[in-house]
């Protein structure tokens, strides 16, 4: 079970987790996505137009329904399920106990558990952190999204908490080499943890999220290719990062 967390919003969470979730699916996997934006939830909306959330995580928490009646496949892949947060119970509905008996439910049904984090529930965040194997920190490299970044990594630094990882998205290669943003070595030396991936800004994820699709993991484009191999890597293969600069041949050194 890996949860994805961040410290600024809108920096690729949901549409990390569904892509990476649709990928496992389509390998034969069952995934279970649980929104846990409570009161504003997303992923409902990015399970394909003919996707309607009738249920969601509250009914199953307080016992109403079954978590695998509550749970909604996508339209394109059956294995690929979402729980929905609940558009009107905020996250202090929550109890504990309940969530983690909804967790131990779900670790017998599904091979991937992954959740998917608001930005600013502490609360939620470190329940989410303590029911999960691994987390995954996802942050853009601008200057706001590295110090909020920094922000959630100092909760695990705190509690000595290994299992945690990081995603740098939407990086463009072209304001690197402009010095607008520093680079990626730079970047990963103020988080002395794994780099899981790195994702270039590119339409794709956009495109496939507006309309309700996965992105298709043969697809050529880089962040296609950069979260396959996320994929991959948390399979416990060796792949090296892709190379962000089309006009070099070396690749990045992680
Ligand atoms: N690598 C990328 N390149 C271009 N656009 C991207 C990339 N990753 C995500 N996006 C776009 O950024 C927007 C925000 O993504 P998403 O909703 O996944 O972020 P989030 O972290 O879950 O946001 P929130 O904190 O509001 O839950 C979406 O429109 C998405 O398509
Ligand atoms: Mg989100």
């Amino acid at each position: 079970m890996i949860s994805f967390l961040s410290g600024s919003g809108g920096v690729g969470k949901s549409g990390i987790a569904l892509n990476l979730g649709g990928i496992y699916a389509r390998q034969g996997k069952k995934v279970l996505l649980i929104d846990l934006n409570m009161g504003l939830r997303t992923l409902d909306l990015l399970m394909g137009d003919e996707v309607l959330a009738t249920t969601n995580i509250m009914d199953v928490l307080s016992g109403k329904i079954k978590l695998l009646e509550a749970a909604i496949p996508h339209q394109d892949c059956e294995d690929l399920q979402l729980l929905s947060a609940s558009w009107t119970k905020d996250a202090s509905c929550i109890e504990d106990e309940a969530f983690k008996e909804l967790i131990k439910e779900a670790r017998e049904h599904y091979d991937y558990i992954f959740l998917d984090l608001p930005v600013g529930s502490m609360t939620l965040l470190k329940m989410a952190i303590n029911a999960s194997d691994f987390s995954l920190i996802v942050s853009t490299i601008t200057q706001t999204g590295i110090r909020n970044a920094d922000k959630i990594y100092s909760i695990f630094r705190e509690h000595r908490i290994q299992e945690v990882g990081i995603i740098f998205n939407m990086v463009r290669q072209d304001l690197i080499k402009r010095g607008v943003y520093p680079s990626l070595e730079e970047v990963s030396e103020r988080f002395p943890i794994n780099v899981w991936g790195i994702i270039p800004f590119e339409d794709t994820l956009n495109i496939a999220m507006e309309q309700g699709t996965l992105i298709r993991a043969d697809s050529k484009k880089m962040s296609a290719r950069a979260l396959k191999n996320i994929s991959r890597r948390l399979e416990g293969e060796e792949i090296p990062f892709i190379n962000l600069n089309k006009n070099s041949l070396l690749f990045l050194k992680w």
